[in-house]
């Protein structure tokens, strides 16, 4: 099973086997991970499942896709790896995954 590793916005992280096949946001609902509202359930229209992908893993989670970019509009201070963590589907090819979660949800 992939590693993920969840970083809070205070340093803290959690490194945690996550199954191939569910969502960011799903491992971090499973796992317990602190920040990670997913208020919507995982229907990208609410931006509170937030997270900034590590830049050296950033190629690999792939850009949002146009339905993502909007909703992420409504997140609090994107950055240039922010993706919705229900739309980043977890593969063998992620194991060792670094993200952190959003300092704040929207
Ligand atoms: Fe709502 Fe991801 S859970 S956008």
């Amino acid at each position: 099973m992939p590693k993920i590793t969840y970083v809070q916005p205070n340093g803290e992280s959690r490194t945690v086997e996550v199954s191939s096949g569910v969502t960011l946001m799903e491992g971090a609902l499973e796992h317990r991970i602190a920040g990670i509202d997913a208020a919507c359930g995982g229907s990208c229209s609410c931006s509170t499942c937030h997270v900034h992908v590590d830049a050296e893993w950033f190629a690999k989670t792939g850009e949002p896709d146009e339905a993502e970019k909007d909703t992420l509009e409504f997140a609090i201070e994107p950055s240039a790896t922010s993706r919705l963590s229900c739309q980043v589907e977890i593969t063998d090819d992620l194991d060792g995954l670094v993200v952190r979660v959003a300092d704040e949800q929207a």
